[in-house]
């Protein structure tokens, strides 16, 4: 899951990074668009200024050789003056562009909107209104002559012009060509806009293949360490299970060499497996116990096994001894559940804290207490005897009962129930009892399934013992 994990945080990384790229790239486009289009207004700037100063060069050549060279000939009324005023109405300059004549006093003479019929301009606010408060910025010398001068008038209500001005050699006027900005900011706009939107278009374009083709990457790289996760992950799984298995293996084959000194067995280790299992089964299923879990079954079913393990360290003289035995000889049977514990608390400290192996300690060493605190080896009660040990304190006993034993034929399953039943909340942990009652009514059939091999997977590892002496319920 680490590589998964790996994965998922380098594909949030490309996310970023391509919203990082989106957000450099509409910020840098916007900052460059502006950027782009004052370019070209100045540089388009410049260029009008030149054309400017160029009509009017033209206008006033065009003039002069009218015959127009004294003030006298243009003066206002005069013919020269009608020559001049057909001239900037027939003159078209582009964007918004005109030209008027200018006389000594910067008051206008000639201009589109007036007439060479004086009488149609009577009255007219523009005959001879005063642009000189447009002039302050003209003064930039454009032409060869030093007659022409270029600037922008930041005067008219309609925004800034460009202007240039052209002596009238021998009149005192000049000619006065206007060229409003606004109309050049939209000749740059109309030049910039689809350049910028293409641009727009193809780095969109660049974006989106650069997010398929990242994404496609990592998917293909994901899927691919997805499956050598996976393989390593069924690996792990296998190992471990074959570990466990082999562990589970030798627990038990351990408990059988134990019990191969115990004669007439049988399969004892097996059914008691089975029946602690059933009715550990039944308290979950009843509830109360939350300890009680599918994982826990499985270690106390293995426990089981190793309940009496602790009697390889007790002399066979006891151990063997096929009558009642004395005190000293039931003090010694009375020890194997102390040497059980002391070999696996050894084997539990070299396993890091095995939940197994902890619950094989319990059942070993606490299979002999009784729920009323009569039994051993530390007269424990009641839920101060752990679960395990109480649950396979009456498998243990049942298995006893209903076993043929070489000094006493099998009990009838009934019966045993019953001396079972007589010994509950004495012998046995009440609750426990219930558990068994309501699923004893199985133990019989178990006992033929474990007895014919069908049950218990790990019995077909082990061969069955029927020369051990009878010990049960010592
Ligand atoms: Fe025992």
């Amino acid at each position: 899951m680490q590589v998964i994990r790996t994965i998922q945080k380098k594909r949030g990384l490309i996310l970023g990074l391509l919203a990082v790229e989106l957000f450099v790239f509409v910020v840098g486009g916007l900052i460059g668009l502006r950027i782009v289009r004052e370019q070209m207004a100045s540089m388009i700037g410049e260029r009008v200024k030149a054309d400017n100063a160029r009509y009017a060069e033209n206008l006033a050549g065009v003039i002069e050789s009218m015959g127009v060279t004294t003030p006298e000939h243009a003066a206002y009324g005069s013919p020269g003056w009608q020559q001049m005023q057909q001239a900037v109405e027939q003159i078209e300059l582009p964007a918004g562009g005109f030209a008027c004549v200018i006389d000594q006093r910067d008051g206008v003479v000639c201009h589109p909107d007036l007439d060479a019929d004086v009488e149609k301009n009577k009255g007219s606010s523009l005959l001879y209104a005063d642009l000189g408060p447009h002039l302050k910025n003209i003064n930039e010398v454009a032409g060869g002559d030093g007659r022409t001068t270029v600037g922008q008038s930041y005067f008219l209500a309609d925004g800034v012009h460009y202007i240039a001005t052209r002596e009238i050699a021998g009149t005192g006027h000049r000619i006065l060509v206007h060229q409003p900005a606004a109309g050049l900011v939209s000749v740059s706009d109309a030049l910039t806009t689809p350049l910028m939107l293409t641009l727009g278009i193809v780095g969109g374009a660049v974006m989106l293949l650069t997010a398929g083709g990242s994404y496609l990457v990592t998917r293909r790289y994901e899927h691919a360490l997805e499956g050598v996760n996976t393989g390593l992950e069924n690996e792990v799984q296998k190992r471990t299970r074959q570990h466990t298995e082999a562990r589970n293996a030798l627990i038990f084959g351990l408990a059988k060499l134990a019990d191969s000194r115990d004669p007439d067995t049988g399969t004892h280790l097996e059914r008691l497996c089975v029946f602690s299992q059933t009715i550990a089964e039944e308290l979950m299923r009843r509830g109360g116990h939350p300890e009680v879990t599918d994982a826990w079954i499985r270690d106390l079913r293995l426990a089981a096994a190793l309940h009496d393990i602790g009697k390889v360290g007790v002399a066979d003289s006891a151990l063997r001894k096929p009558g009642r035995l004395n005190d000293e000889e039931r003090a010694e049977i009375e020890r194997h559940p102390q040497i059980a514990a002391d070999t696996l608390l050894a084997i539990y400290q070299q396993m890091d804290d095995d939940p197994l192996i902890a619950a094989c300690v319990q059942v070993a060493l606490y299979h002999h207490e009784k729920w009323d605190g009569g039994g051993y080896p530390f007269k424990l009660a009641g839920e101060g005897i752990p679960l395990a040990a109480r649950i396979v304190a009456v498998s243990d006993v049942y298995d006893a009962l209903t076993s043929k034993r070489i000094y006493k034929p099998a009990m009838p399953h009934d019966k045993a129930c019953a001396i079972i039943n007589e010994d509950a909340g004495t012998h046995f942990d009440p609750a426990v009892i219930e558990a068994f009652n309501a699923v004893a009514g199985r133990f019989p059939a178990l006992r033929d399934e474990v007895e014919n091999d069908r049950h218990m997977p790990l019995s077909g590892i082990f061969e069955a013992d029927n020369n051990g002496a009878v010990t049960q319920g010592r």
